[in-house]
């Protein structure tokens, strides 16, 4: 057993810090077979302290491997969120003429600036070595703060069409777009969001990238012929927006907008009011979440921080020297279908390949009474808390239909449909209360956490459960809804129930543990 596994609160497979504080993944890249994750960092403490750019490189998304710190503070200067690039033309003049550069784009946050309008400017570092050693660029900073208090997270990606480099980054309550030849002079395009989306906390870590999108409206039965003339667009834009406070179940959480950039401004699709928000994720734990850069075949990767500002720095791990972890790394997919264009994120295919095949369990059953609750079922040897259930349930009626995961202790994690009695409404809900929150601070449960559910009521839904020992990361009809959630339960689940109110509810399901021994701590 490694070391990692003898902590209470480690989690198996889902990345975490050997030691100190960490925060939004940054500068998330993909390079010659190795996927870098960096991170806000403060390698000292378990607290948000001078930020560091801490490393990471996996050669699955699975099992990550923490490699020395990146980028240090510059004295008074902290190196906020941002992101990195490969710099295959030597447009920055950073490269060596042999290896092109790697070059990572960050916010410098000055605590010594006392004009509180120019704390944030942007500013570069360089790696010849694939991202193990940096230099910081001489003439720093290269984006100075327009006057603005919140100026930050950076992310610039490659614009092959126009042949530059593109940022969009978070100004206030709103976004801004810049492009550059070069990545070290800057040239502004124009803004988004003032109008639009959730408000009222401030905006972080934006990304912004296109999408194919699938047509998910014919699936009713229809012939795809059938959609001729009223097709969707075959590819849109996809701009995410971190936001603290104002999430949907409070605290942090990610928005997406999805519509059309024609290289100088992004437009809201007119299937997205634009007083509503959508989230990539309805949990309380998912934040700051951005996309890999130069991923081969198009695969949109993204990685959030798998926390919350409003109780980040209190979770019990602090007590091992450590605080923070990152969510599965999913894969975004981009759907039109009768809610318009919706935003699907979904575990990446490498961790479906850790299923352990011998650890396969079937189980199915069915509601006879209404507020029955099957028998429940023991997962055995099924260790839950590398767990991968997929759950079918059918001839869903009024009221809740909930999965129950159960511990020796008799602490409960809730989740399943709420098919809202006497509306037309659906919900998914995840109910950590009951999970074992003894050693959490007071805020930490919002009861229940819930994503409203398109369509009136759902007589189905297909669910996809990942459980670690302190998260659960639900995606319900195949990454449609998502909702993740840390829980601290006293022992891993070790047995599931079903119960409805109504009658005649039916489950089945099929769960996995996944082979994530190798990962090392
Ligand atoms: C988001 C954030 C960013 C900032 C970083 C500081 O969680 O507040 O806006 O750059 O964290 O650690």
């Amino acid at each position: 057993m490694n070391a990692s596994h003898s902590e209470n609160y480690r989690p198996l497979y889902h990345f975490s810090p050997r030691k100190g504080w960490i925060n939004d993944p940054n500068g998330l890249l993909y390079l010659d077979g190795t996927w870098h994750l960096f991170f806000q960092y403060y390698p000292h403490a378990p607290i948000h302290g001078p930020m560091y750019w801490g490393h990471a490189t996996s050669c699955d998304l699975v099992c990550w491997q923490e490699q020395p710190v990146a980028l240090c503070p510059q004295g008074s200067i902290y190196m906020f969120s941002g992101s990195a690039v490969v710099d295959y033309g030597n447009t920055s003049g950073f490269g060596d003429g042999t290896t092109p550069p790697l070059v990572a784009i960050y916010t410098a946050h000055d605590i010594a600036e006392t004009d509180p309008n120019q704390v944030e400017n942007q500013a570069l570092a360089y790696s010849l070595d694939g991202g193990m050693t940096w230099a910081q660029y001489a003439g720093n900073p290269v984006l100075q703060s327009p006057g603005l208090p919140d100026f930050r997270d950076p992310k610039v990606s490659w614009d092959a069409e126009c042949g530059r480099w593109l940022m969009v980054l978070a100004a206030g309550d709103r976004v801004h777009f810049y492009e550059s030849a070069d990545l070290i002079n800057w040239r502004f395009l124009s803004e988004f969001g003032a109008e639009c989306g959730a408000h009222g906390g401030v905006w972080e870590c934006p990304d912004l990238f296109s999408l194919p999108v699938k047509n998910e409206f014919w699936e009713d039965g229809l012939d795809a012929d059938d959609s001729e003339g009223c097709a969707p667009e075959k590819e849109k834009w996809v701009l995410l927006v971190s936001i603290n406070p104002g999430g949907p179940n409070e605290g942090s959480a990610t928005q997406y907008f999805v519509g059309d950039f024609d290289g100088t401004t992004f437009t809201l699709d007119e299937s997205q009011p634009c007083a509503s928000a959508r989230w990539v994720d309805w949990g309380r734990d998912n934040y700051a979440g951005v996309l890999f850069n130069n991923v081969p075949g198009d695969r949109r990767v993204m990685i959030g921080w798998m926390s919350n500002w409003d109780y980040a720095a209190e979770l019990p791990s602090a007590a091992d020297g450590w605080l923070g972890q990152m969510t599965i790394p999913r894969e975004l997919s981009l759907v039109v279908n009768s809610e318009g264009y919706v935003l699907k994120s979904y575990p990446v295919p490498e961790l479906f390949a850790r299923r352990e095949q011998g650890s396969r369990l079937f189980r199915c059953g069915k509601v006879e009474v209404a507020n029955e609750e099957v028998p429940m079922i023991p997962f055995g040897e099924l260790d839950l808390k590398r767990g991968m259930i997929k759950v079918s349930l059918h001839g869903l009626g009024a009221g809740q239909s909930t999965i129950t995961f159960r511990n020796p202790w008799g602490q409960e994690l809730r989740l399943g449909v709420n098919n809202v009695e006497g509306s037309a409404r659906a919900e998914l809900f995840v109910d950590r209360s009951d999970a074992g929150s003894e050693v959490l601070p007071k805020n930490f449960p919002v009861p229940l956490m819930v994503a409203p559910l398109a369509g009136g009521m759902r007589n189905s839904m297909r669910m996809l459960l990942c459980l670690d020992k302190t998260s659960l990361e639900c995606f319900a009809n195949r990454g449609e809804r998502c909702v993740t959630a840390s829980v601290y339960p006293s022992a891993a689940f070790t047995e599931m129930g079903f119960s409805a109110e109504s009658t005649g509810a039916t489950f089945s399901l099929e769960a996995y543990a996944l082979h994530v021994d190798n990962c090392e701590p």
